[in-house]
């Protein structure tokens, strides 16, 4: 695919159709926008685009279809896959002006938003109202709804709660020729149709711009309680993951630390909080809802399990301010490890049951090519994020052979029954390695797809496959 290069006269006619107070070409903007989260990676667009309206965004798309430029959508910029990173150049077009919380129906428990509001802004607002919007990522202070979207995000309370597919209902989309249209209807259930509304969630970016998000909310629950469990080793605290919904209890969140993950928080943040030395791996486990009784039952259930697999000890979150240090602990070990080592980050899933297998798999491919790896993440689902620190290893090796080493690592997390990423996408990183889980004709059916709806292939170029 060839695109047309952004000159000058092409910034003329998106100045015409955006207004020239939404268009940047200044090169504070270009460095700015040139990169995403995703390890070091840069990408410099001609131009960058912050339209105010759906309007102004379906006008800019149908220009930039006509005329073949490649255009690449941006939320929070918080990504890990580099599905932000405007790899052709051209445009890239920021939702950041779109941040309106358009109505909280209090109603039919629905919020309508644009894409540009901050996860956790909308959270807030409808916790306001009594309303609870469960899926947050531990980017949530930065990142976008509409990012969210885009990736099918998850975050720690998936395991009760589900991801962002579970709660959007309809979305207003700009297609790449500057149709708009909604996908779905404001209900909790239709079936008319392919669903165009879940196709849309998870596509990067690659399909169409989303516009508005109607989401489902749900009552707030009144109570819950943390509790921080320590294990001698990894294996351990993975496989009492399966076993406490085994035993009838379902946590709102089960996240797994590796002690090395906690050090380096640690060493990066002012948090309080002293580990055993024997202590290997930790699980964070909190319990919500309606009756603290009930609560503090299912707590003494998770003390027997956690126990059988070894447990050495259950510290039990006695405040507010302890429940948030703990929860500061877990959310900032991404940005830890990031600020600690060069890294690469994997986002591998597999069934949970399976999580002990993944965990040793990892280790033991790790010793063989010579890397070190620090694992985190949301065990509850099977969803473990695995970064890879450089250490020692030589640029060389680094460069060229951790690739194989990755390929494993994935090729294990397939044979596990599990996926290549749990919620972090494929974007630009990734790949190269769909054709571990996919198929020619799977891959050719996601193809095919790309093409009815961006035919000239303008919209996120480059990116799943
Ligand atoms: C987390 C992000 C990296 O779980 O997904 O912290
Ligand atoms: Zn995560």
């Amino acid at each position: 695919m060839t695109f047309t290069p952004v000159n000058h006269k092409i910034i003329q006619e998106l100045k015409k159709i955006a207004g020239s107070q939404n268009v940047f070409t200044d090169q504070e903007s270009i460095h700015k926008y040139s990169h995403d989260e995703t390890e070091d990676l840069k990408f410099f667009p001609d131009v960058i685009l912050k339209p105010k309206t759906v309007t102004d965004i379906s006008a800019i798309m149908k220009y930039c279809n006509e005329h073949c430029i490649a255009v690449t959508p941006r939320g929070g910029g918080t990504g890990l896959s580099g599905g932000a990173l405007p790899v052709r150049g051209g445009v890239v077009l920021s939702l950041e002006k779109l941040d309106q919380i358009i109505e909280i129906d209090e109603r039919n428990l629905q919020v309508t938003v644009e894409p540009g509001v901050i996860t956790e802004n909308l959270m807030n607002a409808v916790a306001e109202k009594g309303f609870l919007y469960p899926v947050d990522p531990s980017s949530k202070g930065s990142c976008f709804i509409g990012g969210n979207m885009a990736h099918g995000s998850g975050g720690p309370r998936v395991v009760k709660y589900g991801t962002i597919r579970e709660y959007v209902l309809n979305l207003e989309v700009v297609l790449p020729n500057g149709e708009i249209i909604w996908t779905g209807s404001n209900t909790l259930k239709y079936a008319s149709g392919y669903n165009l509304t879940q196709l849309l969630i998870g596509s990067e970016g690659t399909l169409a711009i989303i516009t508005k998000i109607v989401l489902k909310l749900i009552p707030q629950p009144k109570h819950d309680i943390l509790l921080l469990a320590s294990f001698p080793s990894n294996e351990d605290a993975c496989a009492a993951v399966s076993a406490i919904f085994r035993a009838g209890v379902t946590p709102s969140a089960v996240e797994f630390m590796e002690r090395k993950g906690i050090e380096w928080v640690k060493e990066h943040d002012d948090i309080n909080f002293n580990m055993s030395p024997t202590a290997a791996a930790f699980l964070l486990i909190e319990l919500d809802g309606s009756s603290m009784d009930l609560l503090f039952a299912d707590a003494e259930v998770i003390n027997e399990v956690v126990e059988q697999h070894h447990c050495q000890e259950v510290l039990f979150a006695d405040s507010a301010n302890q429940k948030e240090e703990l929860w500061r602990m877990r959310r900032t070990m991404a940005v830890s490890i990031k600020s600690n080592s060069v890294y690469k980050e994997e986002d591998t899933v597999v069934p949970r049951a399976e999580l002990p297998k993944l965990i040793h798999g990892i280790k033991e491919i790790g010793e063989i090519y010579g890397f070190d790896s620090v694992c985190y993440g949301h065990a509850g689902d099977g969803n473990l994020h695995v970064n890879i620190l450089k250490g020692n290893m030589s640029d060389y090796d680094w460069n060229h052979k951790l690739k194989e080493g990755i390929k494993e690592i994935f090729e294990l997390t397939v044979k596990l029954g599990g996926n290549i990423s749990g919620e972090h996408g494929i974007g630009l990183v990734q790949k190269e390695y769909m054709s571990i889980k996919y198929s020619e004709i799977q891959l050719n059916l996601m193809r095919g797809i790309k093409a009815v709806f961006d035919p000239n292939g303008i919209l996120n170029p480059d990116k799943i496959f």
